[in-house]
């Protein structure tokens, strides 16, 4: 089992990383002091994983809440009905929820850990890769309200977060290749250790491989740990992970979330991003081509050209990453380093779609 530590002081937390199934001694030495268990999960998450989690907690009460899946869920109404079923349990601050799914289930659970009685504990046990090298790291809690996506929620930070490679098997392969896309970011921003491993080891990656997963997600968390925990409320540095965002955000948008998943909509913004820091001067041409064979080698796909600035543009200007109307793109160097900036060139971007 792989150990990482993410937060700092009393909101400090373990990530524990395995190929195996979820490590009971953990998870039974962290709910010690813990009364009452509520897992929240949702209707698309295999119940074996929910029954199997059930046997593994010894001596609690242990009940289960299932919210519908799908990104619909991450709502108002959602975090009513769950903080009303605490309250109906009677939790009090002593008891503790498990989120047991994606980064819908993560969100949504961990925004009414945040909120019920000024906050209670929670553990992430996240079952996309997503959700493994992502969403369950970092404290971002959130619900979506019609006016945008993640408008309300919480910096609040899990007591641990348990990771089993095992429930990737009956993930779809939309949904893997979602997560892969969040995988390549990290290589491509700072983790050279997670470029050679993807060079290397593409083929045991789009298998799924078990011990090839268990590196990967090792060298993601590794990265995004480092990050958020040295910028908890993004104030400065977090926004590197943001790499490709920016596009994918507009793509998303702009196709009202339907077309294609997160992942493959940061993916292709991850090439834009790649092509504009080209035409910037930060990449030399072989390097953005590197860059762009290495998403391809997973099988992800990098050809934006349905995508045209003109029908982007306004979702761009609406990127939480607009500071003053002023546009702040994270472009990367030659050391695959990502860096945030103001100072660009307009041209680049509109050569970049084009590119
Ligand atoms: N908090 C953060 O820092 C952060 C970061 C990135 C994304 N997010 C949020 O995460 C959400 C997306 O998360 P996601 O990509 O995990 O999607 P998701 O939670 O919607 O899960 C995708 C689908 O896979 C199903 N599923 C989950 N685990 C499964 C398994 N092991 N086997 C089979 N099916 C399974 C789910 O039922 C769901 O239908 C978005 O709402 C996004 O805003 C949050
Ligand atoms: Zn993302």
């Amino acid at each position: 089992m792989i150990e990482i530590f993410a937060g700092k002081g009393s909101s400090k937390y373990k990530i524990c990383i395995t190929n195996k199934s979820i490590p009971k001694k953990e998870l039974n030495k962290n709910i010690k002091k813990n009364a009452k268990i509520l897992i929240i999960t949702d209707s698309g998450i295999p119940k074996k994983y929910i029954k199997s989690l059930k046997n593994s907690i010894s001596n609690k009460v242990v009940k289960v809440h299932t919210i519908k899946n799908g990104e619909n869920a991450k709502s108002f109404k959602t975090f009513e009905e769950i903080v009303k079923v605490l309250a109906d349990l009677k939790f009090s601050r002593t008891d503790l929820i498990i989120a047991l799914g994606g980064g819908v289930v993560g969100d949504v659970a961990g925004f009414c850990s945040s909120a019920f009685l000024r906050g209670i504990d929670y553990i992430q046990i996240p079952t996309t890769l997503l959700s493994q090298v992502d969403s369950s790291v970092g404290g971002k809690t959130a619900i979506n309200i019609p006016q945008g996506k993640n408008l309300v929620g919480a910096f609040y930070n899990p007591k641990l977060v348990l990771i089993s490679t095992n429930y990737l098997e009956t993930l779809s392969d939309e949904e893997y290749k979602s997560g892969l896309g969040e995988v390549v970011k990290y290589a491509l921003i700072e983790n050279k250790k997670l470029r050679n491993l993807i060079k290397e080891l593409n083929k045991k990656i789009i298998k799924r491989d078990k011990k090839v997963l268990l590196e990967i997600i090792k060298e993601s968390i590794l990265t995004k740990s480092k990050i958020v925990t040295k910028d908890e409320k993004e104030s400065g540095i977090r926004a590197i992970l943001n790499f490709g965002h920016t596009f994918g955000h507009a793509i998303e948008a702009y196709t009202n979330y339907k077309k294609m998943s997160h992942g493959a909509a940061i993916t292709l913004g991850m090439v834009i991003a790649a092509k504009i820091s080209f035409f910037e001067g930060y990449l030399k041409e072989h390097q953005l081509m590197n860059a762009i064979g290495l998403i391809n080698s997973i099988g992800l796909d990098t050809d934006h050209s349905e995508f045209k600035y003109s029908d982007l543009k306004k979702y761009i200007m609406n990127d939480k990453k607009v500071a003053d109307g002023n546009l702040n793109l994270i472009l990367i160097n030659e050391k695959y380093k990502a860096f945030k900036t103001s100072k660009f060139n307009q041209e680049s971007i509109l050569k970049a779609f084009k590119f």
